[in-house]
């Protein structure tokens, strides 16, 4: 090992988060803080539903349900400032290698800046070639979705299966879900990501070969998944149109690297490029997102940037204590460290975000679950807490009886919107009075006497009181559009950033999920051998029970 200097960025001259005056400010104050009611705190401040709420670039932000008060939200600002956010901001807008273990520049929010602004990596502005990029997308786009583009019998293309994973999947998989009601109808979209051969045999099974494009998705182009998914595509293609010529009329690319891609038989005028200051799970909104944009158009595709770039302003230039991420990634960090809370629920209540809490699990737990600081020690606080969650209203039939009852403290957000895009009935009103009422029931509960006086006997009423004190954001937005899911997003990933921030951590490596691959390629040839007999079979030099394991496999296979 050599003993160069780690690359250095604005945050290595901060102190370690304990040593910081307003995080010990903090743990003082949160012991007080803890002890008190949301009921209480609502009824000492009449007007504290306004005065914690932020309404900003088309997103009404109330976080009043929170246990906090004025003074809470101060020393977490003062935490903000002293961790250096505003430096670390101003260091990813300007392309300073703020990943630093990958010695790469962070710079997805070029991904959807304006062709008029600059945008540089390295001394090179990267936005003209952005747009480069997106002008070559959508004119393919617009030669699918109006029937140009042939395959190679002729057909017109009427299905596009996605082939990617992680960030080449869960990205244009769950836009192509939030936004179906703005896509083509006439084109059917398919996403394989799994390893597991069912998922390329289910997606395929119904599906003419002449008349589908495969959009393989992978800034590497080695991901183990997506490459044999890859080639299992391009078998079955060559088989039914039987010619090796048919794979450049069938699949097209969006990769970083292009020497793969055309070894791959990939014609590299169907490429569509990236670039490695975007990381996997920021990329839905580059290249990887061409599904996305055949789905909906790239005028709409367009908006989508649009929505993120608003998000991306505001982050950038809002004051701190009106700055919608900078609240957000604040309040996650405040349940992490000062109220034990392991967990985050992402709750939306429009049914086409069914995808957007698979979606940021990679976001926020591929960026923030680390546990080495960018100096290299290990941390001496709580990082990353799991995010997860459903759409209402389905999840208040199977897991919000623990939110409300169970021992464990989960702050959630709340996710709805005004205006329904299929306005059936008064679906949309009972939608939207779920979304305040569990809100409402989380934070103010339902006290014995509540319980008592309405005639529950004496031995039940433990059993149907709820204590409250619960946390909750609300978001809500007028419509779910492209422009809004893109400012949704954006809100995500620079709450993400907040947070990696304060926690002093490299948001933007993953580093956690090399070991389990390189293991994984190890054990693929020892699994059975067919042309061997068992007792020719590769030895095993695992632990004790992985070999056990690979033994048992190995003699049911066989
Ligand atoms: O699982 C790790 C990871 O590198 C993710 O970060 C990434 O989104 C995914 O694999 C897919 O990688 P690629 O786009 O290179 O195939």
């Amino acid at each position: 090992m050599t003993t160069q200097q780690p690359p250095r960025t604005s945050l290595h001259s901060i102190a370690p988060l304990r040593n910081r005056p307003a995080f010990k400010a903090l743990e003082e104050h949160c012991a007080k803080v803890r002890n008190l009611h949301l009921r209480q705190l609502f009824a000492e401040d009449p007007e504290r539903g306004e005065r914690f709420t932020l309404e900003a670039i088309g997103l009404y932000f109330d976080y009043s349900k929170n246990r906090i008060t004025s003074e809470t939200i101060r020393l977490l600002l003062e935490l903000a400032e002293q961790s250096g956010l505003r430096q670390h901001i101003d260091a990813m807008f300007a392309g300073e290698k703020i990943n630093v273990t990958e010695q790469r520049s962070v710079l997805h929010v070029a991904l959807r800046a304006p062709k008029d602004e600059q945008i540089f990596d390295d001394g090179v502005d990267v936005v003209p070639e952005v747009h480069g990029v997106l002008d070559k997308m959508a004119k393919f786009a617009e030669q699918i979705r109006g029937g140009a583009w042939k395959g190679y019998a002729g057909h017109r293309i009427r299905n596009i299966i996605n082939i990617g994973i992680g960030g080449s999947d869960l990205g244009p998989m769950m836009a192509y879900e939030a936004l179906k009601y703005y896509s083509q109808r006439d084109i059917t979209f398919r996403f394989v990501s799994n390893v597991d051969g069912t998922d390329f045999a289910e997606a395929t099974r119904d599906l003419n070969a002449e008349e589908t494009l495969f959009i393989v998705c992978s800034k590497t182009f080695t991901t183990l998944e997506t490459m044999t998914n890859a080639h299992t595509a391009r078998e079955w293609v060559v088989k039914a149109l039987g010619d090796e010529k048919a794979v450049a009329r069938h699949f097209v690319a969006a990769s970083t690297n292009t020497a793969t891609v055309e070894k791959f038989g990939i014609d590299a005028a169907n490429m569509f490029g990236f670039w490695d200051w975007v990381g996997g799970r920021y990329s839905m909104d580059s290249a990887i997102g061409l599904s996305t944009m055949i789905a909906i158009g790239p005028e709409q595709f367009r908006e989508m940037l649009a929505g993120f770039h608003t998000m991306d302003e505001h982050f950038r230039t809002a004051p701190f204590e009106g700055n919608l991420p900078v609240l957000m990634g604040l309040l996650a960090v405040l349940y992490n460290a000062f109220f034990d809370a392991q967990t985050v629920a992402v709750l939306p209540y429009e049914q086409y975000l069914n995808r957007f809490p698979a979606y940021l699990q990679q976001l926020t737990m591929e960026s923030n679950g680390k546990h080495v600081t960018l100096q290299g020690t290990r941390v001496d606080y709580q990082t990353g807490p799991i995010y997860w969650g459903e759409p209402g209203t389905n999840g208040q039939h199977s897991f919000y009886q623990l939110i409300h009852q169970g021992t464990k403290l989960i702050p959630c957000d709340f996710i709805g919107f005004v205006q329904a895009l299929n306005p059936l009935g008064n679906h949309h009103d009972l939608l939207l009075a779920n979304v305040f009422a569990q809100a409402e029931a989380l934070a103010f509960g339902r006290t014995p006497e509540e319980v008592g006086a309405d005639g529950t006997p004496e031995w039940l009423a433990p059993h149907r009181t709820f204590e409250g004190n619960r946390p909750s954001n609300t978001i809500l937005a007028e419509r779910l559009t492209p422009k809004t899911l893109g400012t949704l997003i954006a809100l995500y990933e620079h709450s993400v950033f907040t947070q990696g921030t304060i926690w002093q951590i490299d948001s933007f490596d993953q580093w956690g999920v090399e070991l389990g691959k390189v293991l994984a390629e190890r054990i693929i040839p020892e699994l059975v051998r067919p042309e061997l007999d068992n007792a020719d079979q590769p030895p095993l030099k695992h632990d004790n029970s992985t070999n056990a394991l690979i033994r048992h496999y190995r003699s049911l296979r066989r």
